[in-house]
């Protein structure tokens, strides 16, 4: 059950969710302490003002990812440190990344870093935000700013995390900042993320240094029909079309894909006049490997009227229903199934010719209890097993499989559902800053130094 020589293996997190010190350093405010900051947008009204206070307690939180025996760490970029004002270079605030690198290449860690993990400068919010295409172009010069700063030393750069939820969590459902829900504003702002994410690729690979690759990460979830007729079929198709080859696609150099672009027609049009000549070569920007983030597939249901909205509010979606999940089940209450992440990984490798893939998220929430001074959360092992069981299946099949990232380093902020879902390898008392490594972490951390699993 060996690994490819050099896999790494890290844990995830992003600025807003770990950071706090959300004034330090000339930091300006980001779309999510405004919707934080918001009555009833955030259970419980929690905010990332503290979050893992990460951003005083960086050498800490390295040191134990480091000593579980990780030699990777996927961390992001608030833009709204380095470009307060979504515009205007901050050297204090790229002095915080600049030690956070320092210590991780210190422990001997590479660092993976996210330029976008969904903080957008509140200044650029009120300037349209990402259904403005400006935006792209701010993105991409805010990016040539960072691998400016810190491409003598970080290799490994993603441009954009999760289109799909900033687009459409952020603006179609509003269940995410900035909290507009229009569909048609979201397709426009899915767009222009993924134009940002090719102009920044454009900027990235102008300074390439050698040993640089470059990358964005997508979340996928596999849609699986709820039963085998035609109409089941459909349903699947059309889930599979907006949430992974909407998005997958224009990035392989495929531009978006016809069958969504019939499914979406109906949202006004504004996505399609969004869409200029030219748009789709820049988005094609060759990437040398793709982040997969994955968490659970999504059981679909036709609808008996092909145009009735359904219980799924994204856009294109009409005419189906997506499902509870059956068990097992996390406590997010999303589908544990990791066989999905074997056909998942087969299926991507298989529509891009072979691109090089590193599962860049991957994990689950449970209550958690410290006992003892100890985390005993055999379900998150029993998941990592089982997920990392799929991701070795994939390898065997000829899936070209570089890494993998457990989401999370730490229990963190977890968007509209505050600090209620732990997902860390570590767990934090928020109310002491109080870290306690999980049996999870453990066994992450002994899987990565043996780079196999247990037989
Ligand atoms: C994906 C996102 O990238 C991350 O920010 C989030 O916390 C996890 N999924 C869990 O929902």
């Amino acid at each position: 059950m060996t690994f490819p020589a050099g896999f790494l293996w890290g844990a995830a997190t992003a600025s807003y969710q770990i950071e706090g010190g959300v004034a330090d350093g000339g930091r300006g405010p980001s779309i999510w302490d405004t919707f934080a900051a918001a009555d009833g947008k955030v259970l419980g009204g929690a905010t990332g003002d503290v979050a893992c206070d990460h951003y005083h307690r960086y050498p800490e939180d390295i040191g134990l990812l480091a000593g579980l025996g990780l030699n990777a760490y996927r961390f992001s970029v608030a833009w709204s440190r380095v470009m307060p004002d979504g515009r205007t270079t901050s050297a204090a605030g790229l002095a915080f990344y600049d030690r956070l690198v320092d210590e991780l290449l210190r422990r001997g860690v590479v660092p993976v870093l996210t330029l976008y993990h969904w903080d957008l400068p509140q200044a650029l919010e009120d300037d349209g935000g990402w259904p403005e295409r400006d935006t792209a172009a701010r993105f991409a010069d805010y990016a040539a700013v960072v691998h400016d700063a810190l491409g003598d030393r970080v290799n490994q750069w993603t441009t954009v995390n999760e289109p799909f939820c900033a687009a459409f969590l952020g603006y179609g459902t509003g269940a995410h900042a900035p909290g507009v829900a229009d569909p048609d504003t979201a397709l426009v702002a899915a767009h222009h993320l993924l134009l940002g994410h090719g102009l920044a690729m454009r900027a990235l690979t102008a300074q390439a240094r050698p040993g640089h690759e470059f990358s964005l990460a997508l979340n996928f979830a596999p849609a699986i029909p709820d039963g085998s007729s035609p109409a089941h079929a459909e349903a699947a198709r059309k889930f599979d079309g907006i949430h992974n080859r909407f998005f997958l696609d224009p990035v392989l150099g495929k531009g978006y894909p016809a069958d969504v672009w019939a499914d979406v027609e109906h949202h006004g049009g504004r996505f399609a006049a969004s869409v200029r000549d030219g748009d789709t070569d820049v988005i094609a920007a060759p990437i040398d490997w793709l982040g997969v983030n994955y968490y659970a597939p999504a059981r679909v249901t036709p609808l008996a009227d092909p145009l009735a909205p359904g219980n799924c509010p994204l856009p294109g979606l009409r005419g189906l229903d997506v499902l509870p999940a059956p068990g097992p089940l996390t406590a997010f209450g999303w589908e544990q199934a990791p066989a999905a992440l074997t056909d998942l990984l087969k299926w991507i490798s298989a529509r891009s010719g072979g691109l090089p893939l590193v599962v860049a998220e991957n994990g689950a929430s449970f209550v958690d209890k410290v006992v003892d001074g100890r985390v005993f959360d055999a379900a998150r092992v029993n998941y990592f097993m089982e997920h990392l069981h799929a991701v070795h299946d994939a390898i065997r099949a000829g899936v070209d499989v570089r890494g993998y990232f457990a989401w999370s380093l730490l229990d963190n902020f977890e968007w509209a559902m505050g600090y209620t879902q732990r997902f860390g390898l570590v767990h934090v008392d928020f109310e002491t800053q109080q870290r306690t490594v999980k049996d999870s972490g453990r066994f992450l951390g002994r899987v990565a130094r043996a780079n196999a699993l247990p037989t």
